[in-house]
């Protein structure tokens, strides 16, 4: 999704904004631009990545522009195509007020309208150049009270960044839905991201971290060279209080992989063992406080909902088989956008898990604001400590899997599966449906997924093995039963993601009921058969999809002597009680997508059309 970046301060402005920019590439965008205030306001934008913006400021006619204020972005089309116009920052009629935003302004279609009839002239497709005019309106010498008045007439969720030449020195930020936040340091200078990470980049070269504070919704935030200004929209002071952030830039970098989806998947092992320390007692019982959630609360649910986007759904309906199966107590997970829309049952004895690695998508924000105002607690399972979904959460249960920039989720969907078992856990354990020793053994046995996953993705050169013989294949079917279904649909997920090619999950028992008409002579069919109690089903699956020409992948239980005589692949994973195995189980599937993809040179960190974080509906 798009990346907001504004710098003031003593230094030169362009190359820590350029810097900035480059640190949120991993949120996915079409286009990227800068305004610099150096005498005028000088824009630079252009569409693709950033490399053609860099190119653009090197061959422009007059030199880098040079100044010590300036705001960037990098735009996720929403209003009009990804072109050089499009492109952030929008300006006024006089060139004198620059506006990069993030989101959308749903009611722009009216605004233009009336502003064209005001005599504005409008140059581009986008709902964000309304802003720059309306704030030329406003504007009477004083940035923020212009932007304040413009606000009330913005419909819509969004984050917004706007300087002016006749204000020099003042980044004004508003943030409505959409995510921003301030670094400050000690001498004087002062950024604005939509990004944790675009603010770290500068702390390490300045040689020190900035104080991080978030904006909170509905509030207008003022940066300049003197400090920061946190305001109501009413004007009235707010407090400052910082953000603390542990994450290292280091940790972000490729670590020497060619990609980061590459090393990102090879930190599952650690990403899963971070999830799970500090989350049981010495008697090996959960201890999850940070819930929030007094027990008798949790006694008393009697429904769970689960809402969530792609991968994170997928991680929900792993949570749906564990969930009812130790609490006993009815799951009900819906595709975060659709949630709200079909008054869902809710109420104070409901419980709902809000799963979202970003803690930004709207789908999800909005599905659990619903689920709050009907009266049901809602937890976060989320990733991003400050994002809005935890602080808007009852409770937050965070995947501790560190910064994940490949756009594809790996190991925020495997630790996002372990979080979850252990709110399932930890609900029988405070509802007393399982022994204590009973939840010890699944402890015990969480505890060795790190090194389940470590050998599986030793499989790596077996699977681009397989990916080569595969590499050209039209369409392909991902199968599986039980929690090898969810895995299923990940794996298709993430190999359409990835390399384009068309590729669907079903629960193997359907496929009688329609998709076997799909299968024909050599088309590839992917299928989960790890031990479980429907194994035989599966095998029975298997057999029908072979006898109709299907080339089968099977991806099994190591020491499984049946599976290889009717596969033409077998990738064997360690063996995983099978409420845990999708955490196993998907790592050759995230090495498939990978491999197929670099095969057919697709850019695996950064996937046509698609964005780390959607913000927008
Ligand atoms: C797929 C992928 C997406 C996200 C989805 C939800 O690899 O990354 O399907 O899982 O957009 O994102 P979050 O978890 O940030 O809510």
């Amino acid at each position: 999704m798009c990346g907001i970046v504004g710098y003031v301060g003593p230094d030169e402005a362009l190359p820590i904004i350029l810097d900035g920019l480059r640190r949120l590439e991993y949120r996915g965008y079409d286009s990227a631009g800068v305004a610099i205030v150096d005498g005028g306001l000088s824009v630079v934008k252009r569409a693709g990545k950033l490399s053609e913006l860099e190119r653009a400021l090197d061959e422009g006619a007059a030199a880098r522009p040079r100044g010590a204020t300036g705001i960037g972005h990098t735009r996720w089309a929403t209003h009009g195509e990804p072109n050089d116009v499009n492109a952030h920052p929008h300006l006024d009629c006089d060139g004198r007020i620059g506006v990069i935003h993030n989101g959308i302004v749903e009611n722009f279609a009216a605004l233009r309208a009336d502003l064209e009839k005001r005599g504005h002239r409008l140059v581009s497709d986008t709902d964000t150049e309304c802003i720059a005019h309306l704030i030329e309106d406003a504007f009477d010498g004083d940035l923020v009270t212009a932007v304040r008045d413009v606000v009330p007439r913005l419909e819509g969720a969004y984050a917004l960044v706007a300087l002016a030449l006749d204000d020099p020195g003042t980044l004004v930020g508003v943030r409505v839905s959409s995510p921003l936040i301030v670094g400050m340091w000690d001498d004087g200078e002062a950024m604005l991201a939509s990004d944790i990470p675009a603010l770290l980049e500068r702390g390490e070269s300045a040689g020190e971290r900035p104080t991080i504070f978030p904006v909170h919704e509905g509030r207008i935030v003022a940066v300049s060279r003197e400090g920061v200004a946190m305001l109501g929209l009413d004007g009235a002071p707010v407090e400052l209080r910082p953000l603390v952030v542990d994450w290292d830039v280091q940790r972000a970098q490729k670590g020497g992989f060619d990609d980061f989806m590459a090393k990102e998947v090879r930190e599952q092992p650690d990403a899963i063992r971070d999830t799970l320390v500090g989350r049981t007692d010495e008697r090996g019982m959960l201890a999850l406080d940070e819930l929030h959630l007094p027990a008798d609360v949790l006694r008393e649910v009697d429904k769970v909902f689960v809402v969530a986007c792609g991968t994170a759904f997928h991680a929900g309906l792993v949570a749906k088989y564990a969930i009812e199966h130790w609490t006993r107590v009815p799951v009900e997970i819906e595709i975060a956008s659709e949630f709200r829309y079909r008054d869902p049952v809710l109420g104070p004895d409901t419980l709902t898990l809000a799963v979202s690695q970003s803690g930004e998508t709207i789908d999800t924000l909005e599905a659990a604001r619903h689920a709050r105002r009907q009266g049901s607690r809602v937890i976060a399972v989320t990733n991003t400590v400050g994002s809005s979904l935890s602080r808007e959460a009852d409770g937050v249960l965070y995947t501790h899997a560190g910064p994940e920039i490949g756009v594809a989720a790996t190991k925020t969907f495997s630790t996002q599966m372990v979080a979850l078992h252990l709110t399932a856990l930890y609900l029988a354990q405070v509802r007393g449906s399982m022994f204590p020793e009973e939840i010890r053994e699944v402890v015990e046995d969480m505890r060795a997924l790190p090194d389940a996953v470590r050998r599986a993705i030793e499989l790596d050169e077996r699977v681009r093995a397989v990916a080569e013989r595969y590499r050209a294949a039209r369409d392909v079917l991902f199968i599986g039963r039980h929690t090898g279904y969810p895995a299923a649909l990940e794996g298709a997920l993430k190999l359409k993601e990835l390399s384009y090619v068309h590729a669907e999950g079903y629960p193997a028992g359907e496929l009688k009921h329609g998709p076997i008409a799909l299968i024909e002579d050599g088309v590839p069919v992917v299928a989960v058969a790890t031990e479980c109690h429907v194994y035989p089903k599966m095998l029975s699956n298997i057999q029908e999809v072979r006898a109709r020409g299907a080339d089968v992948i099977a991806v099994a239980t190591e020491g499984d002597e049946q599976i290889s005589a009717l596969a033409d692949e077998v990738l064997f994973v360690p063996r995983t009680p099978e409420l845990l195995s999708p955490v196993t189980v998907v790592v050759p599937l995230q090495l498939l997508a990978y491999h197929v993809a670099k095969l057919r040179a697709c850019d695996v960190d950064q996937p046509r059309n698609l964005a780390k974080s959607v913000t927008v509906e």
